[in-house]
């Protein structure tokens, strides 16, 4: 069963948004939508984006906030109902899109590269905060930035995990972005 806030694709035409909602997109969302929005011109006269949205799941322990080092990132699998699922936790010591801590600059990201599904797991580049070249076609993220692509052959931004901090414990509880062969983060 899904909700309407499961839904990973949102497709409107054109003229259900107003023109200034059309015009104003803010920053956030440009990136948090990355590749995700593509201009459909197959039926004259409509315009659609087709828009990621979030998903939330289970509350999952990670790491405590004491033992996440700078600099060095730490595998888990996530989400919880997809044990083959990589994701990845840095401290960036720099202040990031989606960061949460004292300093807004943990965050986490799958391992998989949003091309082709390439593992990343070993490419973090602190002196970038990025993360890559992908082995398969060299697509290298940007980490500060949810994920965006900096160059290579990837579209899409790499999926980023949300994340809370309770009690000096780090969380992750959804995902923004679709997980490199899932068509909607549920398998
Ligand atoms: S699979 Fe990573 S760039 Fe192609």
């Amino acid at each position: 069963m899904t909700s309407n806030n499961d839904n990973i694709i949102d497709i409107k035409k054109e003229s259900e948004h107003p023109e200034s909602e059309r015009l104003c997109m803010t920053r956030r969302n440009f990136l948090l939508m990355g590749a995700g929005t593509i201009v459909l011109s197959t039926m004259p006269g409509i315009v659609a984006a087709v828009k990621l949205i979030a998903k939330d799941y289970p509350r999952q322990e990670i790491i405590s906030l004491k033992d996440l080092k700078k600099d060095q990132p730490i595998d888990f699998l996530y989400p919880p109902n997809n044990p083959s699922s990589s994701f990845f936790i840095v401290k960036l010591d720099e202040e990031a899109g989606g960061g949460v801590g004292p300093n807004n600059d943990i965050v986490s990201f799958s391992n998989l590269c949003s091309h082709m599904g390439g593992p990343l797991n070993g490419t973090y580049k602190a002196s970038h905060k990025a993360i890559g070249p992908c082995p398969l076609h060299l697509t290298t993220f940007d980490l500060t930035r949810h994920g965006m692509v900096i160059s290579g052959h990837a579209t899409e931004s790499l999926p980023q995990a949300r994340l809370e901090i309770s009690e000096g414990h780090i969380y992750a509880v959804g995902v923004t972005g679709l997980i490199y062969g899932q068509h909607d983060n549920l398998a």
